[in-house]
């Protein structure tokens, strides 16, 4: 039987469960058992080999439901190995590097203590028509990139070669 892997994740507007989707598809491409769950509902870490936590990054940090679920779960995850990832728009072509040091920085910090395996940040997707007018408006002041900039294949790739790390456990 392949090793049990919960994918677990936060998002906003449904770009960052489409991506721990695809990381699902390709661990179980390798024999893995991915289960996906939102943070909310994820249960306890210690039913699983092996974690994927992913979160939308909003204001430069996770979603709550992402660093609670994190926090309740802390010790049993030092146990096992665990990968992190964020979906963002820092990662973006054209987006400043430093705003991408930044977020890297933040997710060492939410990483101390844990089994870390690996990290990713990708880039996500902004849609204007899915925000409420105030985020909206300052999002457009921010002169956020509208669209969809996720690659699919950056994924997969990370996925795939982090398999056999998860399956060690
Ligand atoms: C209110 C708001 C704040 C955001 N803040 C950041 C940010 O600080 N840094 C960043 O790189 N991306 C930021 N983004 C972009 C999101 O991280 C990106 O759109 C991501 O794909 C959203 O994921 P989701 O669809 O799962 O919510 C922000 C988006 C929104 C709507």
């Amino acid at each position: 039987m392949g090793k049990r892997v919960l994918i677990t994740y936060a998002t906003g507007a449904g770009s960052t469960q489409e991506v721990a989707q695809a990381v699902a598809d390709a661990l179980a491409a390798q024999g893995l058992e991915p289960t996906v769950t939102r943070a909310q509902d994820a249960g306890a870490a210690s039913d699983y080999d092996a974690v994927v936590l992913g979160s939308a990054v909003r204001a430069g940090r996770w979603l709550p439901a992402a660093t609670n679920w994190l926090s309740t779960y802390r010790r049993e995850l030092a146990e096992m190995p665990v990968a992190l990832f964020a979906v963002c728009l820092s990662a973006c072509d054209d987006a400043k590097p430093e705003q991408l040091e930044t977020l890297r920085a933040y997710i060492a910090t939410q990483a101390e203590g844990l089994q870390l395996v690996d990290t990713a940040i990708f880039a996500g997707k902004l849609d204007y028509d899915k925000l409420s007018i105030l985020l909206r408006g300052m999002l457009k002041l921010m002169r956020a990139p509208e669209g969809d900039h996720r690659n699919w294949q950056a994924i997969q790739n990370w996925a795939t070669q982090l398999a056999p790390r998860l399956g060690e456990a």
